[in-house]
């Protein structure tokens, strides 16, 4: 699920983190300075998302995985080392067993101050059992996905998913003092009548929505170039309705925020495709096997679990981070190609969570 999950929570509003004191910064060649983290925890998810996933997928062997124990050194090592945000995403977060160890655990960084943000990206499914806890972990914003609000054509979009139960989940999160931004990818000819009512009904119930483009991450048994649907075009159609009024956005991220006078509401886009958001990059993902991708759109990455595995010390660690940081790339270049059908670039957002 942000380039999108992640493109999707800076256009969420995310304030950019103050840099870790005492010189403890990770910069990149370009000056940026790298204060967020993304970690996928597990590639697999109770959904199957047509845009996202095959219905068939073959997903990693568990022993390939991450230990919770060596996430949470992973992601300690990298709050030592200026990271202020972290977002856990997947495949689906929740469906990892005992996650909320990881949880807990990494809660402490907030306690202390270390970290200004703990946050998920989550398709919801999970929410009604995990929200207290989630809030109660210091959990203070998460995302979820919602591209429809017709359970049928929820169950169509998802392959597997449950409306009611994500419906429950959302409630729950929000009983519990979490604000809920949903997602919902735009896509032609299922969703882009129901864009208005959606926008009206999250704005009901106070949660900012976001529309994301579709993006071409990794095989799927469609055809992408039928699902695209540019957001200029919806942004069009939504200005005869509503009254879109330009945002700025304070840290100059990828999305573009409006504010909707109908409903007093905030809509962002984010349109991977068309937009240049690199910029600003103040991010890396890391995978549940430890593999560090520097940017979403570029094949490049680094392994952190050898050095991670090398020895009980983190310098070897810490060594592999910084040579990792030192090859973040200026930016990214996604494309369908239109001979071959076949996305730029071949993992699935699942793998890197976006
Ligand atoms: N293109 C656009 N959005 C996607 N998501 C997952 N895969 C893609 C894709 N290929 C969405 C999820 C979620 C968000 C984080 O990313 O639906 O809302
Ligand atoms: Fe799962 Fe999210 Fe992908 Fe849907 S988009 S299959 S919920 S990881």
């Amino acid at each position: 699920m942000e380039i999108v999950k992640d493109i999707v929570e800076r256009a969420g509003g995310g304030v950019a983190a103050t840099p870790a004191p005492g010189g403890a910064n990770m910069i990149d060649p370009f000056g940026r300075a790298i204060t967020y983290l993304r970690i996928s925890v597990t590639d697999r998810c109770d959904f199957r998302c047509v845009y996202c996933m095959a219905e068939d997928m073959t997903f990693l062997p568990k022993r390939d995985l991450l230990t919770l124990e060596e996430l949470d050194r992973l992601s300690t090592a990298f709050i030592d080392k200026g990271v202020r945000k972290l977002r856990l995403t997947g495949g689906e977060p929740l469906v990892r067993r005992n996650i909320m160890h990881l949880i807990r655990s990494l809660s402490r960084h907030l306690e202390t101050g270390a970290l200004e943000e703990l946050t998920i990206t989550t398709n919801g499914s999970q929410l009604e059992r995990f929200a207290s806890e989630l809030a109660d972990c210091g959990v203070k914003r998460i995302n979820v996905s919602l591209d429809t609000l017709d359970p049928d054509k929820f169950k169509a979009i998802t392959r597997w998913g449950d409306f009611a139960k994500v419906m429950a989940g959302i409630k729950a999160a929000q009983a519990a003092g979490i604000r809920v931004k949903l997602n919902a990818v735009a896509l032609k000819g299922f969703n882009d009548d129901e864009i208005p009512a959606m926008l009206e009904w999250a704005h009901g119930e106070g949660m900012d929505l976001t529309l994301i483009e579709t993006m071409p991450l990794g095989e799927i048994d469609g055809d992408r170039t039928d699902q695209y649907l540019p957001l200029s075009a919806v942004r069009a159609r939504l200005s005869e309705r509503f009254t879109l009024t330009d945002i700025p956005y304070k840290t100059g991220g990828p999305a573009r925020y409006v504010e909707v006078a109908e409903t007093g509401g905030r809509l962002g886009f984010i349109t991977p495709l068309t937009h240049n958001f690199c910029e600003s990059c103040n991010r890396v993902r890391l995978t549940c096997t430890g593999t560090l991708y520097m940017c979403l759109g570029q094949e490049d990455a680094a392994d952190l679990r050898g050095p991670l595995r090398a020895s009980e010390g983190n310098e070897l660690l810490s060594n592999a981070i910084d040579e990792a940081i030192g090859r973040k790339p200026k930016g990214h270049d996604f494309i369908i190609d239109r001979e071959t059908r076949r996305p730029a670039v071949s993992r699935h957002m699942s793998v890197t969570g976006g």
